[in-house]
């Protein structure tokens, strides 16, 4: 599950590991729970992976009755369900959220002998110069600095790391987006929805121009950058440092060339989420047969 290199010897200490902020830890069966996951796809909103869930049941025919579809854990921050081979789980907003996330959850897989896992981060974001409802699907993920780099700071020292995408898996999700609006390229990945994504509507007097924020968001087209969220930094960057494969798709809500608002209604947001949702299960209907 995890290459040797970035494997966590300290973990062999432990006479049992509380993941606590999934509600799981190593006296449940994770094998029988969790053994044979090939896929976990993750997205920020609870509701969002649980209408996830039903919709691979259905579309993907893994004939689970409804009403077990269910939480597996505790859901006071994240909510998971598991339907066959696959795990959705909810995420919560920003890096931090995402990073606890992907620790807790890889453990749980890998207590339960996972051994080749892919992962899937199924977005929302502002797009540039994209209509709103394409699917963006992430190559490599640039931080505010508009650097390829996840940085930490970790014990009073900064490290960096680098944050590509699997650009297979990249490849294969757009191959997979059939008669869905999509578009391949670069991804800012911010650590605040108003002021890092430079938005104009925040509490607070933002310190930039409506000019400065399009000049911005030119240089970001100008470098191939398609969409602005704010968890795939962290995401690449641990999958990568981990090697777990990793891809990242993300429904535009927004073209940041014409402004700020989310202002469409729940019906068409839904439908947004819903092409991005989409095009990941028609990759996922080329793999679990
Ligand atoms: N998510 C973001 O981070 N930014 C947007 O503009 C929309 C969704």
């Amino acid at each position: 599950m995890i290459k040797p290199e970035q494997q966590n010897t300290h973990l062999t200490e432990l006479t049992m590991d509380t993941l606590y902020h999934l509600g799981l830890d190593t006296a449940m069966d994770l094998k029988g729970i969790f053994g044979d996951t090939k896929y976990v796809c993750m997205s920020g909103s609870a509701e969002r992976v649980e209408d996830f869930a039903h919709q691979c049941n259905t579309e993907l025919g893994l004939g689970i009755a409804d009403a077990d579809i269910v939480p597996i854990g505790k859901t006071e921050r994240y909510s998971l369900y598991k339907i066959g081979p696959i795990i959705a789980v909810s995420h919560g907003m920003g890096m931090p959220s995402i990073q606890i996330l992907l620790h807790e959850l890889t453990k749980a897989l890998m207590y339960a002998g996972c051994e080749q896992v892919a992962y899937i981060r199924i977005g929302t974001s502002g797009g540039i110069d994209l209509a709103p409802g394409t699917v963006a699907i992430t190559t490599q993920s640039i931080n505010g600095k508009l650097q390829a780099e996840f940085v930490q700071d970790v014990l009073g020292h900064t490290r960096t790391w680098p944050t590509e995408f699997d650009p297979e898996l990249a490849q294969q999700l757009y191959d997979a987006r059939e008669n869905l609006p999509a578009a391949m390229g670069k991804t800012l990945s911010t650590n605040d929805f108003y002021e890092e994504e430079g938005h104009l509507d925040g509490a607070l007097a933002p310190g930039y121009t409506k000019e400065d924020v399009h000049t911005f968001t030119e240089t970001l087209r100008d470098m191939g950058v398609i969409n602005i969220e704010m968890e795939s930094l962290a995401f690449a960057a641990f999958c990568l440092r981990a090697g777990i494969p990793a891809g990242m798709v993300s429904a535009t809500l927004t073209d940041r060339f014409q402004g700020d608002q989310i202002d469409f209604s729940k019906q068409e947001l839904m439908t947004f989420s819903r092409n991005a949702q989409q095009l990941v299960i028609n990759f996922l209907r080329t793999k679990i047969v």
